[in-house]
């Protein structure tokens, strides 16, 4: 499914951090959001998804703006993985997956909705801590539940904010893999990523935010020493093994020796 992005603008408290924002994201695309802290990738995420209301401009599903869905709607349709969980309700890892059906369910979940659960669980090898309680987790399990929770919804677009951020590379690679798979089968997937090697690798494309403005989108060719010099404001240098690019901050051997030798 579409998503499509009008000119939106967006202010906290009258401060602007998305200005003049536009872009199209097809089915099947998988978009990376990449920009330094605080360039607005999470405001244009929550955007997106209506938890947030733009001053101006509008976001639009299928061509209907999202404002005129029902909101159970747009839980069956789209689904978010917040970067910041601050859940304290005690609940299991089961009853918090099973959460992602409640746009399914009228008064209690079917058998089809417990198995959609139980499936998405042992999908992402959660079993042993299923009945665990969420909130004794580790960080890294955590985020793994509430992306099971999202698939849980059976969304045909997918908005993932820092999704790896507590994740070892085993897991990383896994989720984004598993991702990957479901856009092949026509998800939608748009997550905020600051490891910008993982967007190479795995994203079809690419959009730089840099102060609120969409600074560069297109295809992985954006993703060149010019452009990322512009965006973070350090040196990079681009690196090719085996035909996949690979960005390395230069300098960093002579900073580290400079460490060195200034506390030794
Ligand atoms: N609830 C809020 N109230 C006021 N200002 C906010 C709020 N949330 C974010 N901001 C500000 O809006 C700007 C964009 O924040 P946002 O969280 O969208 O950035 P980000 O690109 O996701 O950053 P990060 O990479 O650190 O997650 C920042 O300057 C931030 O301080
Ligand atoms: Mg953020």
């Amino acid at each position: 499914m579409q998503i499509s992005v009008h000119n939106i603008e967006f202010s906290y408290n009258g401060a602007p951090v998305l200005k003049d924002i536009k872009c199209t994201i097809g089915r099947g695309e998988f978009i990376a959001v990449v920009g330094p802290n605080g360039s607005g990738k999470s405001t244009l995420i929550k955007c997106m998804n209506g938890i947030l209301r733009p001053h101006k401009g509008a976001v639009m599903i299928s061509g209907k703006n999202i404002k005129q869905h029902h909101l159970r709607d747009l839980a069956k349709t789209m689904a978010y993985v917040p970067q910041n969980k601050y859940g304290r309700t005690p609940a299991t890892v089961f009853d918090t997956v099973l959460l992602g059906r409640k746009p399914y369910i009228s008064w209690k979940p079917s058998g089809s909705d417990m198995q959609i659960a139980s499936e998405i669980i042992s999908r992402l090898n959660l079993e042993d801590i299923a009945m665990k309680d969420i909130n004794n987790l580790s960080g890294g399990q955590q985020q793994t539940v509430y992306i099971a929770r999202a698939l849980a919804q059976q969304p045909q677009i997918l908005l993932l904010d820092e999704p790896t951020a507590n994740l070892d590379l085993k897991h990383t690679i896994e989720i984004m893999d598993i991702l990957k798979n479901l856009c092949n089968k026509g998800l939608t997937v748009v997550i905020a990523l600051h490891d910008i090697n993982l967007a190479i690798r795995y994203a079809s494309g690419i959009m730089m935010l840099k102060e609120g403005e969409i600074f560069a989108h297109g295809g992985k060719e954006i993703v060149n020493e010019e452009n990322l010099e512009k965006l973070y404001d350090i040196k990079v240098q681009i690196v090719e093994n085996h035909g996949i690019r690979h960005v390395i901050p230069a300098g960093q051997f002579e900073e580290a020796d400079v460490v060195k030798k200034t506390y030794t």
